[in-house]
């Protein structure tokens, strides 16, 4: 069975810029607190009416089909990793396919609503669609417009100063170089905490989850009505109920210790250490988080790389865009052993290794 390998990656960011500054015009926050418990500097926002995660995604994907040297039409399945979608149905899969002007119907398209673990389970996916041999060249794309549900009030702001907009883009395909391609990946999951980093409303869920665990919150439906309902009511936009929420410090505490554990088990798997990594990308939470990481797994500097400064959490996207950036800056060498590893929403996380 032949391995599965990134045959070609690119990336796309919207032009504008928003920096910490420019946020102290909406919310109470500064550019000290934002820096010094995240790390971020500066993100970008997409251009309403023009942006969307689909045509980010397109324009990351072109480069990515580009440098992998196939054209649109060799692409035999599309996966499409985001929790900020055009629509809530159907998924950003399909408006890729008509993004790119893919006419052929001989192609699967799938959309990944995991968060920030999105590409890693998106990676495992089409590496076993590629090992089996159903697919060839599968196209995986990481891509959000976060800034479109974000809170931008002092209510909203241990949130929504965190997220920025951009996509990554990847193709899978498969390689007969003996050790080469994906070597491994590890995906976990843990419901426990689903309400803990979560975007709730509007959904379909009549707030069943939460008297489960003994929450009555009242989410504004019309509690007489036998069947049907609304899946949005007055009460949650009158209450900013539709936004983003998080526990971010049970976040910051799980990820810290996941992430490492994850790492781990994937190096166990290959028979390899920490040593063995020329390059970790961690996925783009918070630069505190990926320090710790760092610091747990007694990493070098130039063995990681960082880019939230300029671009923010932009959840499924952040992995390949900064593995595309390492890329692009001669990070990369043929045979480098690569690992990526996520942690989020869900609670989901996991990794991977790939020999370049
Ligand atoms: O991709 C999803 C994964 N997400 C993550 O991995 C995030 C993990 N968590 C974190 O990164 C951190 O928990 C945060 C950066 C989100 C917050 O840092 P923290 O040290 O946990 O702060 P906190 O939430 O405990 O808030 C501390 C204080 C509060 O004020 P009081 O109650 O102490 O008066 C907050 O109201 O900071 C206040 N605060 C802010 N102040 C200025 C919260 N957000 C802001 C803000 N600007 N943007």
């Amino acid at each position: 069975m032949p391995n599965s390998k990134i045959a070609g990656i690119g990336f796309y960011v919207p032009e504008t810029v928003v920096t910490n500054h420019d946020l102290t015009r909406h919310m109470d926050t500064s550019d000290e607190w934002i820096q010094e418990r995240s790390g971020i500097v500066e993100r970008r926002y997409a251009k309403p009416f023009h942006e969307t995660s689909t045509t980010l995604g397109a324009k990351a994907a072109e480069r990515a089909i580009e440098r992998a040297g196939i054209s649109k039409e060799d692409i035999d399945f599309i996966i499409f990793a985001t929790i900020s979608p055009d629509y809530f149905f159907p998924g950003c899969g399909v408006l890729m396919q008509r993004e790119l002007g893919i006419t052929k119907t001989e192609i699967g398209a799938l959309d990944i609503r995991n968060q920030c673990s999105g590409f890693i389970y998106g990676l495992s996916i089409a590496d076993q669609f590629v090992k089996s041999g159903m697919y060839k060249n599968v196209l995986l794309v990481g891509a959000e417009v976060h800034s479109m549900g974000l809170d931008f009030t002092t209510r909203g702001r241990n949130v929504s100063v965190l997220f920025g907009d951009g996509a990554g883009a990847v193709i899978i395909q498969p390689t007969e170089e003996e050790g080469k391609g994906i070597l491994t990946t590890k995906l976990h999951s843990d419901g426990t905490h689903a309400e803990k980093l979560a975007f709730i409303n509007p959904g379909c869920h009549s707030g069943y989850h939460f008297n489960q665990m003994g929450e009555d919150i009242d989410f504004g439906y019309d509690k007489d009505i036998e069947y049907g309902g609304r899946f949005l009511t007055q009460k949650m936009l009158d209450e900013g109920m539709i936004y983003p929420n998080m526990d971010g410090k049970l976040v910051f505490k799980t990820a810290v210790t996941k992430f490492p554990e994850v790492i781990m088990e994937a190096l166990d798997d290959q028979g390899l250490t920490t040593e063995n990594i020329d390059l970790f990308i961690p996925h783009q939470a918070n630069l505190r988080i990926s320090q710790f990481v760092q610091r747990r797994l007694k990493l070098r500097d130039d063995q990681v790389w960082n880019n939230i400064q300029r671009y923010g959490n932009t959840t499924a996207a952040t992995i390949p865009i900064a593995l595309s950036e390492a890329v692009e800056a001669g990070k990369v060498k043929d045979g480098d052993l690569i690992c990526i590893a996520a942690f989020g929403s869900g609670f989901t996380w996991g990794s991977a290794l790939i020999r370049w």
